[in-house]
């Protein structure tokens, strides 16, 4: 019987110093060539791990989670990061900025503060979370069914719609504010693509040309579409603009105007990504590395995730990236310092897609920390780009799933989960 690398390591004796990097055996070994020839007995056929990660299985109208697919086998987990905590924190950090800067933002004196929202894809768990952290912490929300709407409210600068409602805001200075939406929008293309950045672009331009002066503030479900607005616009006319992701670009833009984001903590979940496959490709506690160290130390802080095993989900938690705190967080491609050992493992592949070639967070933050914990894992993985618009552009590029060890998959639609298990077997 073949001995895993690791496993050798361990029973020569040797596995601290391996980890220690003295040895210079640490390392990948093998190809990573799949069924034909590395996938570990533990793992083969239907029980192959299957990762869901940021689009999580869910039924895009009502937000209901799919547990048919995420029960899919044993081995299926999803990877994402705590939206309600998340869009709370997003909600709050605009409120206290208006509450701080009331006074220089009612730049009319009018006693009202307007806002415009780019919402990302009115059929995604994040983005309602995002919608409606923004319109609570706002006091704009209405609710129907016991939670927040989250519907665009289209154009509101008369304040006569029912999906939303002015709010009021006590400023820092003691003075009362009322807070209106004045507009809000899916930023979707009219092929399909949601979070689209171009479309936010254009968005604001168009808002601004017809009532400009009285956006003071802009709230975006995302960085992406929150820098289109930002240099479309909002820069040029110092509007503070909040987005979502801490994308380096966005982190950045802070420094000359842009009014902050939120991090969900990419390179935790870039890791419990390819984490979880790997723990289960070793045989291992599927928790190895992540609330109990590995050989080489790697562990996670117990404040930074959590999991919930009723919903077979870990999600990262989010942090607010401000003025006071942005320079810590240029780099948005860091690996998380308690996770960045070397493994010493055989080589497995997996193949991983992503929705959207496009998506500014996926493409610039989420897939270059996985290129890095790839390298770290020892795992071999395909990436699959779709166009954002049709699952099949995806599915059709997964023709022979037996060539994999395991899969990592970021659906178009929240909703369609079985065009993946079913490919699968
Ligand atoms: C991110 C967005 C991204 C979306 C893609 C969200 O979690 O915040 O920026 O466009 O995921 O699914």
């Amino acid at each position: 019987m073949e001995l895993s690398r690791r496993r050798f390591l361990q029973v020569a004796g040797l596995g601290t110093v391996a980890a220690s990097g003295a040895l210079s055996l640490v390392g990948c070994s093998g190809s990573g060539d799949g069924d034909k020839g590395s996938a570990s007995a533990s793992t083969g056929g239907s029980d192959k791990p299957v990762i869901f990660y940021n689009r999580q299985p869910s039924n895009s109208s009502t937000g209901e989670l799919d547990m048919t697919t995420l029960n899919y086998n044993k081995n299926t987990y999803y990877v994402g990061f705590d939206a309600n905590q998340g869009g709370e924190l997003e909600g709050q950090m605009v409120a206290d900025y208006i509450k701080a800067h009331a006074a220089e933002l009612d730049t009319d004196g009018d006693g009202m503060i307007g806002y415009v929202l780019a919402i990302g894809d009115v059929g995604h768990n994040d983005s309602i979370a995002r919608t409606r952290g923004c319109r609570k912490a706002l006091g704009t929300g209405v609710e129907k069914d016991g939670a927040i709407q989250s519907d665009a409210v289209g154009t509101n600068t008369d304040g006569t719609a029912t999906v939303v409602q002015d709010g009021t805001i006590k400023a820092d200075d003691g003075k009362e504010y009322t807070i209106r939406e004045l507009a809000s929008q899916e930023m979707k293309t009219s092929a399909g693509s949601t979070w689209d950045a171009p479309t936010a672009g254009n968005a604001i331009s168009t808002w601004a040309s017809s009532f400009g002066d009285k956006i003071n503030v802009i709230v975006s479900n995302n960085d992406g579409m929150g820098m289109a607005m930002f240099n479309a616009w909002s820069k040029e006319n110092k509007v503070p603009t909040f987005g979502y992701d801490a994308n380096s670009d966005a982190v950045e833009a802070i420094g000359q105007g842009y009014g902050g984001t939120i991090s969900q903590n990419p390179a935790v979940q870039a890791y419990l990504t390819l984490r979880l496959l790997r723990n289960v490709f070793d045989g291992v506690d599927i928790n190895t590395g992540i609330s109990e160290a590995d050989d080489a130390g790697n562990v996670l802080s117990e404040d930074d995730y959590k999991y919930s095993e009723d919903e077979r989900s870990y999600y990262a938690m989010n942090l607010a990236v401000t003025a006071d705190n942005y320079q810590d967080f240029l780099d948005a491609t860091a690996l998380y310092d308690g996770a960045s050992a070397q493994l010493d493992a055989d080589t497995k592949k997996v193949w991983l897609s992503t929705y959207n070639s496009a998506d500014n967070f996926l493409g610039a933050t989420y897939k270059p920390l996985l290129k890095k914990y790839q390298e770290l894992l020892c795992l071999d993985v395909d990436y699959v780009d779709g166009d954002g618009q049709n699952e099949s552009n995806i599915t059709n590029k997964l023709g022979d799933p037996s060539a994999y060890d395991g899969f990592a998959i970021n659906m178009v639609k929240t909703d369609n989960g079985a065009s993946y298990t079913s490919i699968l077997g």
